[in-house]
């Protein structure tokens, strides 16, 4: 098997250079192509552009789009979406090219998440690798065979912040950091467009949902967003900005209102901000039915609603059809402007253009690179590499792992010879039964070497309420035959008889993602209670997690003898787990978001502010800003995962005490491989700002360095830091830095770091 630098160069290879540059020449001959076709649009066919309809396998919500042939026909469909192979999104378009008027033709989007049909793991394990070049070439897989399938439009990256692991959608995003993520998504955009649309292996990628999405009160999907500017400058912002400076060619707004404002509505989001500020030159598309939603917001009819998203800068109306059947009329009464509507269409069709669809509007229509490219073993090798690279060892007392290869091995869990919830929430073209289980996996790897007894032990859930929805919404869990009692008993009975239990436990893949809020985030009654039984036999239990949010683990972390977090780990699931577990990888994921020790602690998040009363966690003082019945800090914090070796840090070595305006300073610090296996380690840095002009965060990531290291060896580790890493948002919302001390924290952790002061002057 290759490694993950190898894969990544192979696979990488000329596509990570700079991003898309339309030239001027190119952007004139370009405006000169699309005015002259506008000259001999309709106003019903520019309205029509404006349109994306959903047509066939996964929805999300009720398909209003009636009739879309005619439609299509008609010219009145811009887009289409959920609709893929190269057969079928050639049907639907040789309709708009030969039949509709203009022949323009049709975008083709889709939710390719966490890749196309070789299924990555989910995006909270992909980001957990804390490897861009892993990130990026998960988004270029997931383009290569996207395209390859008649795609040429993803409605990812997702790059919203979330705090809050009751969001079932904390699962999609990169966690909880304003920098990490702002990395992930430049590094994805990369993925989906590389430098450009010339070929026919790039798609154009959407970044979402703008904005404050995964700010939902309460963690519960869709909940209304309350924050101050500065927060949103600070914290939220960061992220999706990169995607927009990075080259996305898309947007799409979130269903959250914003500042009492409905996103889809809003004018200062979408165009204030958006295009003056961030210069933003691709089109907006809504989410699913946004438009129509904001009569429930409580903002208008449908007329009212649609003539203010146009307003507010949208262009593309997904699924509601409110712009189809409202716009007309709204200019007519001077509700909407000609202009508000030809610019819309105008990015419409800048962007079919820019794909080269007026060129060749089949250039993404080949079922022989489909049959080639597709579920190639090379991308099959890279979703492996990717999954071993995310999963985050949160416990390993006494070594327990890496497991020998010889022995006795208790194989249980509704996870463990499950393939429907490898692949996780958003697989949207991913095919489960080609998903590697962990009972295959770890077959695969150690054959007839240890003696594997496997037992089911329990169901994912016996709570019959969730069940029933899960099942209601594609859930697919069976409930087993045999009675929970007789589950449990059988699985202790197997667990004695061996020499160690990996128990693979967690969430269903349904309990996660959109529209899957719990306000309770642990292993699930009945999977706890089989733990509990494991445990009391005596036996070393390595707890195996699968789940799309940080979760409890309390009790987990108290008696178990190792947990390895494994997310959601894609198609090739098992060979990773395997991989991992015997050794032949040494995990280094590490965590991007927090795991809380309850939900009483949430929203628990490492950049937070100090208060005027901060509570040093030790003394026992009433008025601290503390609980009577838990500690502040969080179970994991953000940053953490163990390796099977261990590393040791010198202290933080600054080349200058003094620093003036833009000179960098130096940071170093030495890190020695002080146990047995060679290992990566993930070298983090943190900015502390002691004294502003607004409170700040106790720290701030700013770097990292992801660093191999063999048993003995040390390397020294060096950031350069300028005044660009110590800047924030000020009380005027200005992005500055303010000259005096500053705390310089390196380390293994956000909460386990060395640190040294500087003093820098402008
Ligand atoms: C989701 C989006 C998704 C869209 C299209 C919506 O329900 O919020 O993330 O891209 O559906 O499927």
């Amino acid at each position: 098997m290759k490694t993950g630098k190898q894969l990544v160069r192979l696979l990488a290879g000329t596509l990570m250079g700079a991003l898309p540059l339309h030239s001027m020449a190119q952007d004139a001959k370009m405006n000169s192509y699309v005015s002259t076709l506008m000259q001999k649009m309709t106003l019903e066919e520019k309205i029509g552009q404006l349109n994306l309809v959903s047509v066939g396998f996964d929805v999300t919500g009720p398909i209003v789009s009636q009739d879309v042939d005619s439609k299509i026909r008609k010219g009145q469909v811009g887009g289409v979406f959920n609709t893929f192979t190269p057969n079928a999104v050639r049907k639907l378009q040789e309709l708009a090219v030969k039949e509709s008027r203009l022949h323009i033709p049709l975008l083709f989007g889709y939710d390719v998440i966490h890749g196309h049909k070789t299924i990555f793991p989910i995006a909270l394990g992909i980001a957990s690798t804390w490897d861009m070049g892993l990130v990026e070439q998960s988004a270029r897989v997931a383009a290569t065979e996207a395209s390859a399938d008649g795609l040429n439009w993803t409605y990812s990256p997702m790059v919203d912040i979330a705090r809050d692991p009751r969001w079932g959608r904390i699962s999609e995003g990169a966690g909880e950091d304003p920098w990490l993520g702002s990395e992930v998504a430049k590094a994805m955009v990369k993925g989906y467009q590389g430098n450009g649309f010339d070929g026919n292996n790039t798609v154009l990628s959407c970044v979402k949902h703008f904005a404050l999405y995964g700010g939902a009160e309460a963690g519960r999907d869709y909940n209304t967003v309350d924050m101050s500017r500065i927060k949103m400058y600070q914290y939220y912002l960061p992220p999706y900005r990169a995607a927009v400076d990075a080259g996305a060619a898309s947007v799409m707004t979130s269903f959250n209102e914003v500042d009492a404002v409905p996103a889809t509505a809003n004018k200062w989001l979408m165009t204030d901000l958006l295009r003056k500020q961030w210069g933003f030159k691709g089109f907006v598309v809504t989410d699913y039915t946004a438009v129509n939603e904001m009569t429930a917001h409580g903002i208008g009819d449908l007329q009212q609603v649609s003539a203010r998203a146009l307003n507010a800068g949208v262009d593309m109306d997904m699924v509601g059809e409110g712009f189809l059947t409202t716009l007309k009329q709204s200019l007519q009464q001077g509700k909407v402007s000609l202009t508000a509507i030809n610019d819309a269409c105008r990015r419409i069709l800048e962007a079919k253009y820019k794909l080269g669809l007026f060129t060749d509007p089949y250039k993404y229509c080949s079922e022989d690179r489909a049959a080639k490219e597709i579920m190639s073993a090379e991308h099959l090798a890279a979703a492996r590499t990717v999954a071993e690279h995310s999963f985050v060892l949160l416990k390993n007392a006494q070594q327990v792992l890496p497991l020998q290869q010889s022995g006795t091995i208790a194989l249980i869990g509704p996870l463990a010879n499950n393939q429907r919830d490898m692949i996780g929430s958003w697989s949207a073209a991913g095919d489960w039964k080609k998903a590697v289980s962990i009972a295959t996996g770890i077959k695969n790897l150690v054959g007839d070497k240890v003696n594997v007894l496997y037992a089911k032990g329990a169901n994912l859930l016996d709570d019959t309420a969730i069940l029933k929805q899960l099942n209601a919404n594609g859930g697919e869990i069976v409930a087993d035959a045999k009675s929970p009692e007789a589950l449990l008993n059988e699985a202790v009975s197997t667990a004695k008889q061996a020499d160690v239990v990996v128990a693979v436990l967690g969430e269903a893949s349904g309990m996660t993602g959109e529209a899957a809020c719990r306000s309770n985030i642990g292993i699930p009654d009945n999977q706890e209670a089989l733990l509990q039984a494991l445990v009391a036999t005596g036996k070393p239990v390595v707890l195996v997690l699968m789940n799309g949010r940080p979760m409890t683990l309390g009790w987990e972390n108290a008696h178990v003898s190792a947990i390895l977090e494994t997310w959601f780990p894609g198609i090739e699931a098992g060979n990773a787990v395997a991989d991992v577990l015997f050794g032949k990888y040494n995990p280094a994921g590490r965590l991007t978001a927090t795991f809380p020790r309850s939900v009483g602690q949430i929203p628990v998040y490492y950049n937070h502010k100090n208060t005027g009363r901060p509570y040093d966690g030790k003394s026992n003082e009433k008025y601290k800003s503390r609980y009577l019945d838990i500690p502040n800090d969080p179970l994991f914090p953000f940053g953490y995962g163990l390796s099977y070796t261990s590393f040791t840090y010198g202290d933080v070595q600054l080349d200058k005490q003094t620093v003036t305006g833009n000179q960098a300073l130096q940071a170093s610090i030495t890190v020695t491989n002080s146990g047995k296996y060679a290992g990566e380690e993930v070298v983090q840095l943190y900015i502390s700002d002691p004294v502003a002009s607004v409170t700040r965060s106790v720290k701030e990531l700013k770097g990292y360095q992801k660093i191999m290291l063999q048993p003995g060896e040390t390397k020294t580790v060096t950031f350069a830091v300028t005044p660009e890493l110590l800047k924030f948002y000020n009380s005027d919302l200005q992005y500055v830095w303010e000259p005096g001390e500053f705390i310089i924290q390196i380390g293994t952790n956000s909460q386990d770091v060395h640190s040294a002061s500087v003093n820098w002057t402008k």
